[in-house]
């Protein structure tokens, strides 16, 4: 079974079909999925976001999965030494990984972590090293308190994470309803939002939604006295980057994944695969290891909101489509 997207559109064009995975070639191994994560960029393939090129139809979906090697083949070695039948293991990157077996490249291929559930380890790696990256640009580190703004996300909770045991403190935003679970995460958290002005989550202020009639900077500024000296946007909105300028001295200490346009003129770091932004491969290709590691000790948990049946990932994107997500979808086969 594989997923794939027949046309641009809504989750309404992505089409289930029967397709072999095929023998795995010289440094490539056959696996069979047991969980595929989801992730916005999933959807953003179809939805017109990256331009609507009918040659590039069907669009084979997903970049994570974790599963079991059912066939090496010749020299397929992956980062933690040779890759044989019968291991467990993520793989990341794994393009069309929406499929109940792929071939992928041995490089790929990191053993699984055994502490980790087959939804988590396959949520692991993309946000994992997603946010990585981030706090290695903004070279957050102890005494450093980093502003982490769509903190509750994939990428987010991943980064409030890696930052806590990087030793900075951690000034998170999200909805109030999330407020405890960050609190439990070590983070100081902050309601996003404009306040009550007509522009805010709900424009009520003083009600229990977190608001306080003032803005994010001023939330921010009440929990955080001593200042910031780093800040990941991990949403894009022109709140997150103005927050961030105006509270970071530093714009190279400033990192956005998804403001990129906003970013790359304001000159901070702008990460990722978007023309002019910084794709960092090769570091968040060497933190696999490493955030399985994390993993295995317990320092960094994989939280899964939901999973869904592969057959049914209309439903995940729908999910995932409304962004506010708790963790990780992931898709079963
Ligand atoms: N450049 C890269 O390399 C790279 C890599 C991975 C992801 N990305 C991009 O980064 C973004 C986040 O990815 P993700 O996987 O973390 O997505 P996600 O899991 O869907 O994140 C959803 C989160 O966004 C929060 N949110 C919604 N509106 C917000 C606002 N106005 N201000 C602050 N937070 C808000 C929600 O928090 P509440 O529910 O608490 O409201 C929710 O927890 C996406 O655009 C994705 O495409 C880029």
């Amino acid at each position: 079974m594989v997923v794939m997207a027949a046309d641009y559109g809504g989750p309404e064009v992505l089409q289930v079909t029967d397709q072999p995975a095929g023998e795995p070639g010289p440094g490539e191994a056959l696996i069979s999925v047991r969980a595929a994560a989801v992730n916005p960029i999933d959807y953003k393939a179809y939805s017109g976001a990256f331009g609507t090129d009918r040659s590039r139809l069907p669009i084979r979906l997903g970049s994570e999965a974790a599963g079991v090697v059912i066939q090496a083949g010749p020299d397929a070695i992956g980062p933690a030494g040779p890759v044989t039948a019968g291991q467990e293991v993520i793989a990341f990157r794994a393009p069309g990984a929406y499929a109940a077996e792929l071939v992928v490249p041995a490089q790929s291929l990191v053993p699984k972590p055994p502490v980790l559930e087959w939804a988590q380890a396959a949520g692991l790696m993309l946000t994992g090293a997603t946010a990585w990256h981030a706090l290695a640009a903004t070279d957050v580190g102890p005494g450093d308190t980093v502003l982490i703004h769509g903190a509750s996300g994939g990428v987010g909770l991943m980064a409030v994470q890696l930052a806590a045991a990087r030793g900075a403190t951690v000034v998170a935003t999200a909805s109030p309803a999330r407020h405890e679970f960050l609190r439990s995460l070590g983070a100081l958290p902050v309601a996003y939002g404009a306040g009550p002005d007509g522009t805010g989550l709900d424009g009520t202020g003083l009600d229990g939604t977190g608001l306080d009639g003032t803005g994010l900077k001023e939330r921010v500024e009440a929990v955080a006295p001593g200042g910031l000296n780093a800040a990941l946007d991990l949403i894009g909105t022109d709140e997150a980057m103005d927050v961030s300028l105006a509270l970071v001295a530093a714009r190279s200490r400033i990192a956005t994944i998804a403001g990129f346009a906003r970013g790359l003129a304001e000159g901070v770091k702008v990460l990722g695969g978007a023309p002019g932004a910084d794709p960092g491969t090769e570091l968040r290709d060497a933190a696999r290891l490493e955030l399985a590691r994390l993993a295995q000790d317990g320092t960094l948990r994989v939280f899964v909101d939901q999973t869904f049946p592969l057959a049914d990932t209309a439903a995940a994107h729908r999910e995932i489509m409304g962004g506010h997500v708790r963790g990780k979808l992931v898709l079963i086969p």
